[in-house]
Order: structure tokens, then C-alpha cells, then sequence
């Protein structure tokens, strides 16, 4: 039987990672996006609820050093571990507390953003009621708060594999032993191959996604005593009562009726009265599973579409890149510009070619819109005007081809800018907590505020020696001796290099390149 005393997180940590999400530049950008004024971003107060080890608040702060965080959580073990960090990286802006939610009241104070991420459908009743409780009285007049949780009815689909995995080890406590006899059970059930076809490959299907769950996400999220999907509807009444409003998805593409075929949205424009109605069907359409939603007070005005006008107080940020360059900014031909898993534009307007020009120039770095605009008309070859009238009708145009990328996730919107360099400086300083995150292993926190996968030993090496201390040939020097100590093999051809002199060859050969590889994923301070 599963020890019922034993605190689950405790026996298995959750390791924390980058809510990018959840960060509160996105937060107060979706809310000015709806017309709110949100707090500043660089000096705002952020309460996590159900934090774990920390690590995204520890992030949160170590980026935001004039904000105030808070973290709670019941497990112990994590709290201790986040302390741990924080005390290393000697931050001052952050309190990591191991605390009951149920015991936080009005007393504990009042905060800009509050996150929730995995929390809510993980809970008792009781919690899951507080939890909207603090969302409430703990949050500033104009505060936002980030909810996640599971929905229906897409788990409903979960809810199959779950029911059969909880009931196959419901004697078993070993943690290690329920995830591999939870995941051995679907597999056996998959390959019996019995039942009609569509129970055949709804499973296939589920048990795809199982073995590529992490281990502790598994055993938490699948496995827990306690996982309740609710509607979105049911979500959304459940905040009323608590005195809050439904403000946005975290993720903005995930409220786009754009997504959905033409003839769909004809449908859902007339099924639905209301945005609430009108979500909740697009969860129908989508077999959605999860949630990350945005509340903010109700009564708080909001406005009923995203404001463009709200546009120009962002800075704006694009990895795209054009597909053949150069592009030519001052016709009308059309140019696609190419991102990320499966992203692009096609764009024929010339004040929008020159700005993704301008992005795709300036990544990893944001520019402000109104930079932006100043480049493009410089770049779309329009002659410099005082004009107001022209530079008005011209900011609207881009204005609204933005809001548009930002709706297909082809740019981002920022309220803050981050602190980080893109080119090496001679002395390289990476962010501390990535460095200490690559001791331990090969996913690291940037200073954007997103997980990032190290590639290969060299880089994870480097990365822990760049403290600032270091110049180009001290840096090669020590990565050489971590090579005669066997802690770091160089590799020719995809084989490691055996002789210590053509290690120190390629060493010599890969440093900078891999020094700059760091600097464009924003990993650098200096
Ligand atoms: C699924 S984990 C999510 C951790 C973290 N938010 C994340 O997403 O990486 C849920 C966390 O909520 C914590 N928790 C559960 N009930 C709690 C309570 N009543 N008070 C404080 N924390 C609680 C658990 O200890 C656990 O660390």
C-alpha cells in the first residue's frame, strides 16, 4: 500500500524547471494586451504556491533583482534544495518557505502576480478552494494570477489509462516500482491488441505519451493520489465565485479562433455568448487536456478584444529569419521568414519586411516598438517626416501586422528587457544559476527565462567555468586539465579524441565557436 503519511514530494522531488509561461513579463503584457495596467514588471512582487524546489522563482528573482518573490510549498525536500540555491547564488529578493497553502491568509501579504502552475487539479477540495482563496485576497488591485490545470475533455482520455494504472499498483509504494509496473501495464494492455479499433488506438496514443513523460511528472501528474480535470466552464465559475475574472491563456495562440477552419468559427461565433462559452467549445473542438490560465480581479475593466493601440508600449522580439535573403524591403514582393518548429510569415507589406528584418538583426534582443518603427520606415525606404498623421497611420499598420505574428507565436511581446549580453566579452560571465544548473546536468535556465538544452560536454563544461575570472587561454587551460582528469572527452567524427594533444587541438579549434553558441541562448551576462 502507498504510505498515506509520506509526503509524495518528498519521496520523489519535482524538479523545477522554467515556467516561461508564467514569468511575469508575460503576465503583465497579456494584461495591458486586455487593457489593464499591471504593475512594473522589474519591481513587482511574485508569490509561487506550490513551488517545489523554487527554481523558476529562483529564476524569476535572480532576473528581476528589484522584485520581491515568495515561494511556498508543503515538501520539505524541495524547499531545502531551492534554499540551498538561493543561499549559493546569494539572493536577497527571495524567500523560499516549506508552508501549508490552507494557512496562508490576508495577513501574508499582497503580490503582483501569483503563480500556480500544476497545482490545482492535484489537490483536495479544500485546496483547490484556497488556492482561488489567495488567488483573491492576496492579489494587488491590479495584479494577474497563473493558474494551471487539467481539463476536460481531453482527459477524459487520461482519465482511461490512469483509472487502469492506479488500480494495477494500488498496493505497490515504491515509487520507482508503481511508475515501472503503472507503464508495463499499458504496454502489455496496447500489444494484447483486444477491444474494438478505437480502444485500441486511443491507447496507443496514451501509452505514446506516457513513456515519454518524465519519470516524476508521471508519477505526480498520473499516478497521485489526487488528479481532477474540470471543464474550462466549470474553471471559469469556479473563479467567480472567488471574485475573479477570466483574463486570458497564458500561451495567446491558444485563445486564437484563427486556429480553428473558417467554416468552425462561423459555428462557434454563433454557439457562443460569451468568451467563457466560446473557450469552452474550442476545448470540445481541440480535445484540450490542460490549462494555463490568466485571472485578475473581477470588475476590473477589461477590454473585450486585444487592444493593437496597447502595442507600442512593448518591445518586440523574433527569432525568424528570412527564407532568401536579402529581402527587399521597399517593394511589394512577398518574403517568407522562417522560424522555430514549423513557424513563418509570408509578407508582401514593406514596413512589416523591414521589422522582421530588424528582429531577425537583433535576436536574441527585443527591440522597442517604437525603435522599430522609426527602422523600418528607414529600411522600407520611406523619407523621414514629422508628419503625424503619416507616422500615426504607419504605427497602426504595424501595430496590427504584429498583433497578428504575436497571435501565430512568430514574435514575442516584452514589458521588460532581459539583462543579458549576446556577444562574449573577454572575460565571459554566464548566469550563475545555469552554471550551477550544469553541474548537475544539461538543461539550464537562461536569462530570457526558458530552459535551454547544453549540447555536448564541451559546452556544459564551459559554461560552469564562466564566472568572470577567466580569459580566453586560462578558459582553455582549465577545460584541458578537465580532460586529463577524465572529466571532459573531445570528440572528432562523433569518436572521442584520445591524445591529450589533439584534444587541446580541437579545444583550441572549438572554444570560440562554442563561447558565442552560448552567448546566442541569452546564457551570458557579460
Ligand atoms: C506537481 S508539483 C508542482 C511543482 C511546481 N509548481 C512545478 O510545476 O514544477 C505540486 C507541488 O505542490 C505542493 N503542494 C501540494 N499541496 C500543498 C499545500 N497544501 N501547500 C503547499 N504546497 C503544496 C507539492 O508538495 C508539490 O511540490
Amino acid at each position: 500500500m502507498p504510505d498515506a503519511t509520506a509526503n509524495p514530494y518528498d519521496t520523489l522531488v519535482y524538479p523545477g524547471f522554467a515556467l516561461t509561461q508564467a514569468h511575469p513579463d508575460r503576465l503583465a503584457t497579456l494584461a495591458t494586451l486586455f487593457g489593464m495596467t499591471p504593475a512594473e514588471v522589474s519591481r513587482c512582487r511574485v508569490l509561487e504556491l506550490g513551488c517545489g524546489d523554487g527554481v523558476n522563482l529562483i529564476g524569476i528573482a535572480l532576473e528581476l533583482p528589484e522584485a520581491q518573490c515568495v515561494g511556498v510549498d508543503l515538501a520539505a525536500a524541495g524547499i531545502n534544495k531551492g534554499q540551498a540555491i538561493v543561499h549559493e547564488l546569494g539572493l536577497k529578493n527571495i524567500t523560499l518557505q516549506q508552508y501549508d497553502i490552507m494557512d496562508i491568509g490576508r495577513d501574508f501579504g499582497q503580490f503582483d502576480f501569483i503563480i500556480v502552475h500544476g497545482l490545482y487539479s492535484w489537490v483536495p477540495p479544500a485546496v483547490r478552494n484556497h488556492i482561488l482563496t489567495v488567488c483573491k485576497d492576496n492579489l494587488a488591485e491590479h495584479g494577474v494570477a497563473y493558474v494551471s490545470y487539467n481539463t476536460y475533455p481531453g482527459c477524459h482520455l487520461r482519465d482511461m489509462t490512469r483509472n487502469m494504472m492506479t488500480y494495477h499498483v494500488r498496493d505497490v509504494s515504491d515509487p520507482r516500482q508503481r511508475i515501472e509496473e503503472s507503464r508495463a501495464l499499458i504496454q502489455f494492455v496496447v500489444e494484447t491488441g483486444m477491444g474494438n479499433e478505437q480502444y485500441r488506438t486511443s491507447l496507443q496514443k496514451e501509452l505514446e505519451s506516457i513513456l515519454v513523460r518524465s519519470d516524476h511528472a508521471f508519477f505526480h501528474d498520473d499516478l497521485g493520489e489526487v488528479n481532477t480535470p474540470v471543464y474550462f466552464h466549470q474553471f471559469a465559475a469556479h473563479a467567480a465565485r472567488h471574485g475573479l475574472q477570466y483574463l486570458s491563456e497564458a500561451d495567446f495562440v491558444e485563445i486564437q479562433l484563427g486556429v480553428c477552419p473558417p467554416k468552425a468559427v462561423a459555428v462557434l461565433k454563433q454557439l457562443a455568448s460569451d468568451r467563457i462559452a466560446q473557450e469552452q467549445y474550442m476545448d470540445f473542438l481541440k480535445g484540450r487536456r490542460f490549462r494555463q490560465t490568466l485571472l485578475c480581479h473581477a470588475g476590473t475593466k477589461l477590454a473585450d478584444e486585444p487592444s493593437m493601440d496597447n502595442v507600442q508600449h512593448f518591445s518586440v522580439s523574433s527569432q525568424l529569419r528570412p527564407e532568401t535573403p536579402p529581402v527587399d524591403c521597399a517593394s511589394h514582393t512577398p518574403a517568407v521568414f522562417l522560424g522555430t518548429e514549423g513557424r513563418s510569415i509570408k509578407t508582401e507589406h514593406p514596413l512589416m519586411k523591414a521589422a522582421l528584418l530588424t528582429l531577425s538583426n537583433a535576436w536574441p534582443h527585443a527591440v522597442h516598438f517604437h525603435d522599430l518603427l522609426a527602422e523600418a520606415r528607414v529600411l522600407s525606404g520611406q523619407v523621414a517626416t514629422t508628419d503625424e498623421k503619416e507616422l500615426l497611420h504607419d504605427a497602426r499598420v504595424l501595430a496590427a501586422s504584429l498583433l497578428r505574428a504575436y497571435a501565430g507565436t512568430a514574435v514575442e511581446f516584452h514589458l521588460w528587457s532581459p539583462r543579458f549580453v549576446s556577444h562574449p566579452s573577454e572575460r565571459p560571465i554566464a548566469s550563475p544559476l545555469a552554471r550551477l544548473q550544469a553541474r548537475e546536468g544539461q538543461t539550464v535556465m537562461n536569462l530570457r527565462h526558458e530552459d535551454i538544452a547544453v549540447e555536448g560536454s564541451l559546452e556544459q563544461q564551459l559554461l560552469q567555468l564562466l564566472d568572470g575570472s577567466r580569459d580566453r587561454a586560462a578558459l582553455a587551460t582549465d577545460l584541458s586539465k578537465l580532460v586529463e582528469l577524465g572529466n571532459l572527452t573531445m570528440q572528432q567524427g562523433g569518436e572521442p579524441i584520445t591524445d591529450l594533444k589533439s584534444a587541446r587541438h580541437k579545444i583550441a579549434a572549438e572554444l570560440e565557436v562554442t563561447l558565442v553558441e552560448i552567448g546566442t541562448k541569452a546564457l551570458l551576462v557579460g
